[in-house]
């Protein structure tokens, strides 16, 4: 079994995920890139490897069942253990819906847009994760970190001083409160072995869902999932974060 420590990084061929799969592999960590095309993943793998650095590329689509399956059979065969894994791949669909207004789509959203919203962003970060627990469970240090948003803050939606109040996207939000639930039952049913599992809030990155105004690079963007990917043992289970930062619910 090797001693260098695994990471698979979903939606890790460009923004976010692309940046803390480099950061990561910078901290001596070999990375799985996956992507939803594979020569994406290949692409963004050799832009690594070309640094001196360990990474590999998997195809995983989110709305694909069987790259669930794939990807663990990989794992668990070439590795037979995983040490981090990044749920990081997630879509804003609310934003091509052209009857948001104010930031509000509640009341028009389609339920086609909250289903596959939920599809990648909830249902398929459940699935992998539960798919991928065994393997993560022989790691010494298993660390699962569900690349959320403060959008998905319940309690700041709900405050009108609490900054967020008039931006409303329904059907990213509540994935991203569904993702914020998810990693506080999931802390719970770990809180007696080695795995500590958080949700990360990026900040708001330049990326093509973050937009150009953006206040953060993607490498500043990065930098709570890398933090939260590599936590020491007596580091924090079951919380949100913003950098070093702890968010409300
Ligand atoms: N940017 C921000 O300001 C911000 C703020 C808060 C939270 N976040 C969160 O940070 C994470 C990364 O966002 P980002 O800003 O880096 O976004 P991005 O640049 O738009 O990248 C999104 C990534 O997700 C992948 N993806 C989309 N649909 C997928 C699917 N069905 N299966 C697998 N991968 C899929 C994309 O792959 P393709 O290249 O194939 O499309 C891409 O790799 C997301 O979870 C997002 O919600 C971002």
């Amino acid at each position: 079994m090797s001693e260098m420590k695994v990471a698979f990084i979903t939606g890790a061929n460009r923004g976010i995920g692309f940046e803390t799969a480099l950061q990561l592999a910078k901290q001596n960590v070999l990375v799985i890139i996956g992507a939803r095309h594979l020569s994406d993943a290949n692409a963004a793998a050799a832009r690594i490897r070309e640094q001196g650095l360990k990474a590999e590329a998997l195809k995983f689509d989110a709305e694909e069942s069987k790259d669930i399956t794939s990807t663990f059979d990989y794992i668990n065969k070439t590795y037979g253990k995983l040490d981090i894994l990044v749920n990081n791949a997630g879509v804003l669909l609310d934003e091509e819906d052209a009857s948001v207004e104010h930031k509000n789509n509640t009341v028009t959203s389609s339920l086609e847009m909250l289903k596959k919203t939920f599809e990648i962003n909830f249902f398929s970060v459940v699935e992998l994760t539960q798919k991928l627990l065994p393997l993560l469970m022989k790691s010494k240090a298993g660390r699962i970190v569900n690349v959320s948003s403060i959008l998905g803050s319940l309690s700041l939606h709900a405050n009108p001083q609490g900054g967020l109040y008039d931006s409303k996207y329904f059907c990213y939000d509540t994935s991203k409160a569904a993702m914020n639930s998810f990693t506080i039952h999931l802390a719970h049913a770990l809180k007696d072995s080695s795995v500590k599992v958080n949700s990360a809030h990026p900040g708001w990155v330049q990326t093509q869902m973050g937009g150009a105004s953006a206040m953060m690079s993607p490498a500043d963007g990065a930098k709570t999932s890398v933090r939260l990917s590599l936590l020491e043992n007596d580091g924090p289970s079951g919380k949100f974060f913003h950098l070093d930062k702890e968010l409300p619910w």
